[in-house]
Formats: C-alpha cells, structure tokens, sequence
C-alpha cells in the first residue's frame, strides 16, 4: 500500500473529469484539488474568464459551434502545461474536435457516471443557466438527457476510470491509488 501510496504521488498527478452536465464534476473536482493540493481548473469558468461572458451568452451570441472551438483551444492551452492539476471539463467537450483522444493522452480521466434520473433531479434545481436544456420541463430534461447519453457515452466509456456509484471524491482516489502500482 505504502509502495502504491509513493508510486502514485511521485508521478505527476493528471486527473481529468468527464462526464454529463449534473454529474458533479465541478463539485467533485474542487474536493479533490483540496485533497491533493494541486490547482484545480474548471474549462467552463476558465471560457467565461477568457471571454468576459456567461457560456449562456456565448451559446446566445456566437453559437455553440464557435463554443466548441474554444473548448478546443483552452485543451490545446491545457495540454502543453507541465504542472499537476484536476480539471472538470464541460460535458460535451470530450465528444468534440476528437478531445477525448488529448484527454487521455493529457493525464487519467474519469467518467463519473450518474443515471438519468439523478442527473435530470439536478439539473432541474440547479440555478446555473445551461443553454442547452434551458427552458425545458423535466420530461423534456429527461427525453434529452437519454437522447445525449447514447451519443456521448461510447466516448465518455473510453475513460480510464468509471464511477458510476459512490460520487465522491475519496472514491476516486481509492480507486485510483491502486491503479498506479
Ligand atoms: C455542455 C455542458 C456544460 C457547458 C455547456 C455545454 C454540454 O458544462 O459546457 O453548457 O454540451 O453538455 P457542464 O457539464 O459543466 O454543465
């Protein structure tokens, strides 16, 4: 344990969380920075930053193509800084511009797993504005979020990690400790 424990933290520590709007990612990922003691990024609030806008008004005013592209470029930005982190990315960014192949390549991603209904209970009382299931009423919620699931899942499923119970952070690292020996 102690070898895997040592093994583990000598490496560079890479962990990036994937996974639906609602999965928790930017909870989990905050908790787990905390944990670790290395910085934690967030693409959605670092786009926001960058542009000066709410990623609503990004969808509103330049479209969701013009989104992905600058989901895009803060990955390449990501990708060749040499330094520890745990970064929570938007729930469409893997399955866009083929991110999840540099995710991986990036560090180890984990999917964080959470079924319909869970993620639908959610979204439905989260006050954060998401453009693309705004307005709708949780039947509608939950119709899109299943119709997503299909498309998304074959990629968000290449991750390194799977948890698709027990979403916490000290889940992840139990799991993941292990993994490294
Ligand atoms: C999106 C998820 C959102 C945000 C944008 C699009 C998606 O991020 O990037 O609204 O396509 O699933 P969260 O997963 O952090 O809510």
């Amino acid at each position: 344990m102690l070898n895997e424990f040592f093994h583990f933290f000598v490496t560079m520590v890479k962990i990036i969380l994937i996974g639906f709007m609602g999965a928790g990612k930017s909870t989990i990922g905050a908790k787990l920075s905390e944990l670790l003691g290395i910085p934690f990024v967030d693409t959605d609030h670092e786009i926001e930053r960058l542009k000066g806008k709410s990623i609503d008004s990004i969808f509103n005013d330049e479209g969701e193509a013009s989104f992905r592209q600058l989901e895009r470029q803060m990955i390449n930005f990501l990708s060749m800084i040499d330094t520890e982190f745990v970064l929570s990315v938007g729930g469409g960014l893997p399955c866009f511009n083929n991110l999840m192949l540099t995710l991986k390549q990036m560090g180890t991603t984990v999917y964080l797993k959470c079924p319909t209904d869970l993620l639908a209970e959610r979204l439905m009382h989260d006050t954060q504005v998401r453009p693309l299931i705004n307005g709708l009423n949780k039947e509608e919620v939950i119709q899109f979020i299943d119709q997503k699931l299909l498309e998304r899942e074959p990629v968000y499923n290449q991750a390194d990690l799977i948890i698709s119970e027990e979403w916490s952070a000290e889940s992840i690292l139990r799991r993941l400790l292990p993994r490294k020996s």
